[in-house]
């Protein structure tokens, strides 16, 4: 990479930073931050690159999955394991429907920067900074909250590595066991229809794991039947914090962000001579890019050729979020260009951020039934293109919240004032984001 290092994002315009009014103290915490350990490892991040090449020739399936935005405050262990649960859930059933490898990453341990559509926020005619993410300034409506603050950078980086910690010893160390399935469905808090669902799929999934078992394959032999590969990843918004976190790789010498395996650029930040793509350019990490409806094909080409110049597959995932409505119409002449101008990336659906609205007692929700038909739009677009769809992208949570509307609980408008704790985006609670894995594994079955 030619004429790019750390720091050249630094000559760049940067949408969507926080102006820290400490600036002496920014540089101190910069410079502790460069010097502690890195969260990721290269060459699991190069893992990850080889596998979504695998998704972007049809081979796999990626399932991105967590909070809009991770918090300082709903920081505990059970809602990692929750999380982290549902994910291995969702997988499993899009393994078995869909008789694909399903490449795991979750918006967790470093999810923290938000982009906001406004610099500022008005109650009651009293107006303050937005809160942009608890790495930055605090939710709470007061002047003190709101000023960003650079230390916040050290306790999302320490909550990072706990969770990443954790993450790990789920993924590794025995909870992740497919002869352990039916035990993943013991924390939901009521039986339901998709519960009923799963325990099916899991009663066949064991009966084969038994006959394997008599075969000689078991998690003694096979290590991907006890155990599982688990990615995390998050915007890369916050760019003095990414810089801080990447290093030279020691084996190859390339540069990686080790805050996460796989960083994206988010809808309000990708400037094609914007602070944020320069950053993403330089890094060796798989990366990915939203793709919003405003996007027009030629500066979608501009972009992806400044972000995968070798257009090496995996190296670039493209995560569309168009709304339910507009999908099909949207998507299909940029899949169409990316595909004649022969550019290799994974496609991934984000059937979160095109389908937000306001309900009628004031939240900020999301419709289940659009969110499911982004999906099949996807799909439908990829068929008809003859192209491969990758994966997708989900807000979601373990826990039984009511932020999203309907789903086969049917959580209602009157519903979301009782479990509604998202510090960002209304996110699926268990039970529904269980049920969008089993329509994907349907549509995956017709692949
Ligand atoms: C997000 O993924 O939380 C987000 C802000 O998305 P987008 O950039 O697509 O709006
Ligand atoms: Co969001």
């Amino acid at each position: 990479m030619t004429n790019w290092t750390p720091q050249t994002w630094r000559d760049k315009p940067a949408s969507q930073l926080p102006n820290y009014p400490d600036q002496e103290k920014l540089e101190q915490v910069e410079g502790i931050i460069g010097k502690l350990p890195p969260l990721v490892f290269a060459g699991e991040a190069r893992n990850l690159k080889k596998q979504l090449a695998d998704a972007c020739e049809g081979k796999a399936f990626v399932l991105q999955g967590g909070d809009c935005a991770e918090s300082f405050g709903e920081f505990h262990s059970s809602k990692i394991r929750d999380t982290f649960r549902v994910l291995l859930q969702m997988a499993v059933t899009m393994t078995y429907g869909g008789s694909l490898p399903i490449i795991k990453m979750g918006r967790m341990a470093g999810q923290f920067a938000k982009p906001r559509s406004a610099d500022t926020e008005t109650i009651d005619g009293v107006e303050l900074p937005s809160y942009r993410g608890d790495i930055i300034n605090k939710l709470e409506f007061t002047e003190d909250a709101r000023i960003p603050n650079p230390e916040r950078m050290i306790r999302a980086y320490n909550q990072s590595a706990s969770t990443l910690n954790l993450l790990r010893a789920f993924a590794t160390g025995g909870y992740a066991d497919l002869s352990k399935i039916h035990n993943w469905n013991l924390g939901f808090v009521k039986d339901t229809a998709v519960t009923t669902r799963f325990e099916k799929t899991a009663t066949e999934i064991e009966r084969a794991i038994q006959f394997m078992n008599a075969c000689g394959i078991n998690g003694d032999t096979v290590a991907s039947m006890r155990q599982t590969d688990f990615y995390t990843c998050h915007e890369a918004l916050l760019l003095p914090y990414e810089e801080a976190m990447t290093r030279v790789d020691s084996t190859t010498g390339d540069w990686y962000d080790t805050s996460a395996h796989f960083l994206w650029i988010g809808a309000r930040t990708q400037q094609t001579d914007g602070a944020q793509i320069e950053f993403a350019r330089g890094i060796n990490n798989p990366i990915g890019m939203k793709v919003p409806p405003g996007l027009d094909g030629d500066t979608l080409i501009t972009l992806i050729d400044k972000l995968s110049p070798e257009n090496e597959a995996g190296r670039l995932s493209l995560i569309s979020r168009m709304g339910a409505a507009d999908i099909e119409e949207k998507l299909s002449p940029l899949v169409r260009r990316v595909k004649e101008e022969g550019r290799n990336v994974t496609w991934i659906c984000d059937p979160m951020h095109g389908n937000i609205e306001k309900s009628a007692s004031g939240y900020k929700t999301r419709q289940f039934s659009n969110i499911l038909g982004e999906v099949q739009g996807f799909f439908n677009v990829h068929r008809a293109e003859g192209t491969h769809p990758g994966g997708v992208h989900f807000e979601m949570t373990g826990q039984n919240v009511t932020e999203c509307v309907g789903g086969a609980d049917d959580v209602t408008d009157e519903d979301l004032s009782s479990r509604y704790h998202t510090a960002c985006d209304p996110r699926l609670n268990a039970n529904q984001a269980l049920e969008l894995a089993f329509l994907v594994a349907d549509e995956l079955k017709k692949i």
